[in-house]
């Protein structure tokens, strides 16, 4: 068959059934991304005869005899961009990228009608990221990023260094690679909460053709781990296996087949005959602590129960701080489990390579973690075994988590072929992390000038069957939560329990967004008990900067205030909620409006060891080589490291070439996550750039003659008095008297600053349908000194998004037998353009002395306000409360009906 792809014949005939998506990629055109693999996302966009389609719907036949364009083939022959290419790299629409291919060839089609219509224009187009607004803005021509000037990068709102590869499709992720002799693995999922598994027949799916090999309990290392990915491997359990013989939720992998196609794979995986002894399985935590309820790890010992872990504390004491309060509100707050639905699914490919050593290319946030936790499950070398990153299609903490790096690695092992495995959408619903589902109860005792006098928070957590980041998520939800507020007496307990649901894991606000849903509804309701404004209760009660930092452990923490504008961000969400921006309400008596705010305060980095390096060097034309550990997968962490390291540098960012996340190739880094991408990976480029100038000043003053303190940097070339030599022949002649221009530094974790965000909303609520209008949406930052401003507005809109999703219609779905209904982004909707207006985004002015150049975390804590704020908003708009998540039409009626 012939087709024509971006002007070019190509000549293939596509496999039986086989969708032009697929199709092409095999070609090599790997700008055609795969989101869903459902027609719901867009990410697989191309044109076919002009006209935008999902190329994962449209069998491969039916594109014979029609002009296919890719995103690859949308720029001008001689490499000049669409303008709409330009367009998204100027607005900077993107974060991780991997939505922009698709995006870019929907909006390119646009006319102008549509164009003001994107709500419509848009909705088979998702993004995670970026919280559409810099969409929008690339689509009306609006552009945020500034020239790059040397001397002047940090601040400057640059463009992401890889932007060019974003917008044309040539940016390579993980799984955009081609290799001889590729085996394709898919495994078998448990379609039972709990069970035995009494024997697997392979003999049916080892006769598929193209079947390589399959693997079950029986053929793995008999090794317990966790696959959530922390440095200290002491803070989560050791309850998994590679594959194991009792399955403990609906989704778990039981068998993997290897094969020469994913069609075959999924065929054998289908053949597999599995005989199961049925264990009685348990949900609810709750029901889960009971004596008699089914355990679901026998190996840690029945006295131990389900119960992974408790925690409990107070300062002063409860009970007085109660008896002396003239008000007191008490109620149960509930948060739903939600997926990150990050646009590239997990995947990993592992390989040998002709230096005899394992290599495995993987979309991971932590691939040192990985790397030493695959040696230990394999009992490998770590210098054997090399474990990087190409760029990572977003994470949020779902990549925190290794999920296929094992089963490639083993397939690898086993065959000495190389093995890739991509997850489907279904599969990172059923068979990944999510965020723990918590229930908090909160108890809050006030004088009647609003004045605390006692804070009490009891906090269960539904870990589901395994217990990673169970313990670090409980500890978090009690931490800066509980330390925003003053109070002399608090008290806090909390347990982590086992059930048989797909397991909790990391997640941006990792279990402090839970608690602060809980604490910042209360306090909300505390404020209406004692008829007072929302703002007035938070700022009589609020942390102030010479306040011991204090939660419910008496122990002093590594925590202090690099900087504070709490108080600002508070300050600007009431003045620019009060100007009374964003929508109207909707004409009519059915719609009630309702305004809420919501505060949060985040501990920049993990209270667990972290550490990250990078090294740099002067390269022979003068210009600069990066590497950092820390992986980028969205964040904007290569664009802001470069600006770290160019600040140091008196020179341009382009004069920066940065390679992140390698195992061989840059030091070791702890991960990208917990908000240290700024603050400890950033920390350690601003150490060794500025050990960098010092090297080059240093050489450059001996070699001139000239005092160090007379001698300064500039863009390409040092100036030592008079004098000005460039980079280039410093560097020619340092090299032949055998001086070294490199410099490595090392930033380890503490003290840890804090930062602050608020949020504020006016929403409408209609109290016939229950449908909730977002009106106007503000949002106030506290993250020190902005070393790129697009970038920090740009992570606030994603995380606000995020948080609408998160408040309004994002649930997992489970039916009686533990099964999850709507594995499908079709009926678990994150929000599309339509459902997330743009914020108004604030920050506090403020300059941090912990964090480097005065900068502090951005990408976490803008999640935590926001679904509590559209909580009290909601109530102040019906007058009922809304304590349990996701804000669900249903839930909304049924509560304006029946009253709070
Ligand atoms: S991959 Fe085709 S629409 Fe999602
Ligand atoms: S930039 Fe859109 S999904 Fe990441």
């Amino acid at each position: 068959m012939n087709y024509t792809v971006n002007g070019k014949r190509v000549s293939a005939e596509p496999a039986p059934g086989q969708c032009l998506r697929t199709f092409l990629r095999e070609r090599g055109f790997f700008g055609v991304k795969k989101g869903c693999d459902a027609g719901d996302c867009g990410a697989c966009t191309v044109w076919l005869d002009g006209k935008p389609v999902h190329s994962c719907l449209m069998p491969a036949f039916r594109a014979v005899g029609k002009e296919i364009t890719t995103i690859e083939g949308l720029a001008k022959p001689d490499g000049t961009l669409h303008p709409i290419q330009k367009a998204f790299v100027d607005a900077q629409a993107f974060q991780c990228g991997f939505c922009a291919a698709g995006m870019i060839m929907t909006v390119a089609s646009l006319d102008e009608a549509h164009r003001k219509d994107l709500p419509h224009a848009l909705k088979g187009n998702l993004c995670r990221c970026t919280g559409y607004r810099s969409i929008a803005d690339a689509v009306h021509g609006i552009a945020s990023a500034e020239e790059d000037e040397a001397g002047k990068a940090c601040g400057a709102s640059l463009r992401n260094p890889f932007s060019q590869g974003i917008v044309t499709g040539a940016a390579r992720y993980t799984l955009d690679i081609a290799m001889d002799e590729l085996l394709h693995l898919k495994v078998l999922r448990s379609p039972h909460a709990h069970a035995k598994i009494l024997s697997i027949g392979r003999e049916k799916a080892m006769a598929v053709p193209g079947v390589a090999a399959i693997f079950t309990w029986e053929d793995v290392p008999r090794r317990l781990y966790s696959t959530a990915l922390h440095p200290d491997h002491l803070v989560d359990p050791d309850d998994t296996y590679v594959l194991d013989n009792v399955v403990r939720f609906v989704g778990q992998r039981i068998a993997a087949v290897v094969a020469e196609t994913e069609a075959a794979a999924e065929a054998a995986c289908r053949l597999l005959d599995v005989k199961y002894e049925i264990l009685p399985a348990v949900f609810d935590p709750v029901a889960a602590m009971e004596p008699n309820a089914p355990l679901l790890h026998e190996h840690r010992g029945a006295e131990k129960g389900n119960i992974y872990v408790d925690i409990h504390g107070e300062v002063g004491s409860v009970a007085d701080g109660f008896k002396a309060a003239d008000a007191i509100h008490e109620r149960t707050y509930s948060t739903s489990r939600v997926q990150h639905v990050h646009l590239e699914t997990h995947g990993s490919v592992a390989w040998r390579g002709e230096d005899g050593r394992i290599h495995i290319r993987t979309s991971s946030q932590a691939p040192f973690i990985a790397q030493q936790k695959l040696c230990h499950i394999f009992q490998l070398r770590p210098r054997d075994l090399h474990v990087f990153t190409e760029r990572v299609g977003g994470g949020f903490g779902g990549k925190q988590e290794m999920l296929s790096e094992d089963l490639c690695l083993l397939g690898l092992l086993k065959t000495g072929r190389p093995v890739m495995w991509e997850f489907t959408r279904e599969e990172q619903f059923i068979g990944a992390s999510t965020r723990h589902q918590m229930t908090t109860r909160v108890k809050l005792g006030a004088k009647k000038d609003g004045t605390l006098t006692a804070v009490e928070v009891h906090v269960v957590s539904n870990t589901g069957a395994y217990g990673g980041h169970a313990s670090e998520t409980l500890g978090a939800s009690l931490g800066s939560p509980m330390t925003s507020y003053r109070c002399p007496n608090k008290k806090a307990g909390g347990y982590a329990v086992y059930t048989n649901i797909v397991p909790g894991g990391g997640f941006r606000g990792y279990g402090s967004s839970q608690s602060t849903f809980a604490i910042e509804c209360a306090m909300d309701e505390l404020a209406k008990l004692l008829g007072m404004d929302p703002f007035a209760i938070r700022r009589k009660n609020m942390i102030k900067p010479d306040d011991w930092i204090e939660s419910v452990w008496s122990d002093p923490a590594d925590v202090d205030f690099g900087s504070y504008g709490l108080d600002q961000c508070l300050d600007l969400v009431e003045k620019n909620l009060a100007k009374g921006g964003g929508a109207p309400k909707p004409a009519g008596e059915e719609w009630l409006e309702g305004t809420g705010i919501a505060m949060a305060m985040l501990d920049c980095g993990p209270p667990t060891e972290h550490r990250s390096g990078s090294v740099m060097a002067l390269l022979p034309d003068g210009t600069f080589h990066l590497a950092v550990g820390s992986t980028e997968m969205g964040n904007g962490s290569t664009t802001s490291h470069r600006q770290i390291a160019a600040e140091f540098l008196g020179s341009r960012a382009d004069a920066i070439a940065i390679i992140n996340a390698d195992t061989d190739k840059t030091p070791y880094d702890s991960g990208t996550f917990a908000s240290t991408g700024t603050v400890v990976a950033g920390q350690a480029v601003a150490l060794t750039a500025a050990a960098l100038r010092d090297n080059i000043l240093q050489y450059a003053s001996r070699n001139s003659g000239v005092d160090q303190s007379a001698c300064k940097l500039e863009d390409g070339a040092v100036v030592c008095g008079n004098r000005r030599i460039t980079l280039k022949d410093l560097h020619a002649a340092g090299t032949k008297v055998g001086h070294r221009f490199e410099a490595k530094r090392k930033a380890f974790l503490s003290p840890r600053t804090t930062a602050f965000n608020v949020h504020g909303v006016r929403l409408a609520v209609h109290r016939v349908t229950a449908e909730i209008r977002i009106l106007h949406s503000v949002h106030a930052a506290d993250i020190g000194r902005l070393i790129n401003p697009m970038q920090c507005r740009g992570q606030i809109d994603g995380a606000v998004a995020m948080g609408f999703g998160w408040a309004l219609t994002e649930n997992f779905v489970h039916s009686a037998d533990g099964t999850m209904v709507n594995p499908q982004l079709r009926n678990y909707r994150i929000p599309a353009f339509a459902d997330a207006p743009p914020t108004e985004v604030h920050f506090a002015d403020t300059y941090d002395t912990i964090g480097p150049l005065g900068a502090k975390s951005q990408g976490e804590c803008a999640i935590n306000p926001v679904a509590p704020a559209i909580a009290n908003a909601v109530a102040n708009a019906t007058g009922a409360r809304f304590a349990h998540l996701p804000l669900t039409p249903d839930r909304i009626f049924s509560g304006i009906v029946g009253g709070p």
